[in-house]
């Protein structure tokens, strides 16, 4: 019989496809029109976050525009701090801005456990994308891995270097170690809850994983994803897990055998032929345009997209960006990506 898994769910299974799967990440965003006029509707991007009705429609925007083969849950990172207590607020044109917890005093107020009050709006949404969406449509749901997410919660805002949350670690490793664990708790909870409404796989990005050495990449990306990694499977055992370690290059064979994560998102910048004698090898790739080319369009991109096919057709792999899709790209140049993948 033939299988009618979405194409997305065989990739990630380590089926070789003869067209890859797309999707990008930030697919719902401010490149879009749609998206821009139900932004404004809400008010900010919390509230477009937490209101159920606006963030499906958002979700499902990039699905009716380009035909994705999977939908990401519109929703950030970020909303697992804000649960587990900490201050939330994005500033226009800015970004994130959080209460830092730098010390054991702020650390000591973040909450043991998620509130489930401030997170219901969003599993209500994942119900709502979940019926909606076409049976060919994958749905992903994700989390930020505790490395990521502590470098914001203790610097209270996006950092060049994540020089705040590095500081801590060397300082008090322990109360570092504190953090991160209740960011893994949080983390597990919020993925099986998403899991329990309905997504098919969930994505853990870790973008700041790049900025660790080798011991530290160990003790605080590693570890603690994989005990996300066992702490969803132990509900879900046969839930799809893509991790993102970005920038992690050469770690990545170690994060893949060490994690047990199903798949791997790769960046921009990863050597392709080590991707995929090292990786790919390993489990099935996701990645990794230049979101920069995808912007930029015409022959080069076209090129790339070939390059990109050539390396890693042969195996398991799902076409997406290194990164997320820049806001001033046009979406003629989406529609050439998504017609070039598919050709
Ligand atoms: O991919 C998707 O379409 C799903 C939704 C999603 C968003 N953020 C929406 C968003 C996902 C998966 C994220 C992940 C996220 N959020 C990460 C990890 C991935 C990465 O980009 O490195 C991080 C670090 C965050 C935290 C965050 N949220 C930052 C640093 C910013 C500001 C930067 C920016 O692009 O403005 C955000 C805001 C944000 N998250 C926007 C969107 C669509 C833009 C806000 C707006 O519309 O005003």
């Amino acid at each position: 019989m033939a299988n009618e898994d979405p194409v997305f769910l065989r990739s990630l299974s380590g089926e070789v496809m003869a067209r890859p799967p797309i999707w990008l990440m930030r697919q719902a965003g401010r490149y879009l029109p749609e998206y821009r006029e139900v932004r404004a509707k809400a008010g900010g991007f919390l509230e477009l976050c937490y209101n159920p009705a606006f963030a499906t429609e958002v979700t499902l925007q990039p699905i009716r525009r380009f035909g994705f083969d999977a939908a990401i849950l519109f929703c950030d990172i970020l909303v697992v701090p804000h649960a587990l207590g900490q201050k939330l607020w994005f500033v226009q044109g800015e970004g994130p801005r959080l209460e830092p917890v730098g010390d054991a005093k702020r650390l000591g107020e973040i909450h043991e456990e998620i509130d489930q009050d401030v997170l219901a709006p969003v599993y209500e949404t994942v119900g709502k994308v979940k019926a909606a969406l076409p049976g060919n449509t994958a749905f992903v749901g994700f989390c930020g891995a505790p490395w990521t997410v502590a470098t914001y919660m203790v610097a209270g805002r996006g950092t060049p270097d994540q020089g705040p949350a590095k500081e801590l670690f060397t300082r008090d490793p322990e109360l570092f170690a504190r953090l991160i664990d209740r960011i893994v708790m949080a983390s597990i909870a919020h993925l099986n809850a998403q899991l329990d409404g309905g997504v098919d796989a969930v994505q853990i990005f870790d973008s700041w994983a790049g900025s660790l050495g080798e011991d530290d990449f160990m003790r605080w990306c590693i570890a603690p994803t994989k005990r996300i990694v066992d702490g969803v499977r132990a509900r879900h055992p046969k839930a799809k897990i893509i991790g993102f370690p970005r920038g992690a290059g050469r770690l990545i064979p170690s994060y893949v055998k060490a994690t047990g994560v199903d798949a791997v998102g790769l960046e921009t910048d990863i050597d392709r032929e080590f991707a995929r004698t090292q990786i790919q090898s390993l489990a099935p790739i996701q990645g990794h345009l230049d979101p920069q080319l995808l912007r930029a369009g015409g022959t080069e991109l076209e090129r790339e997209v070939d390059a990109i096919r050539t390396s890693f057709g042969a195996g398991p792999f799902v076409f997406n960006l290194g990164h997320g899709i820049l806001p001033d790209t046009p979406i003629a140049h989406v529609e050439r990506l998504i017609a070039a993948v598919r050709s």
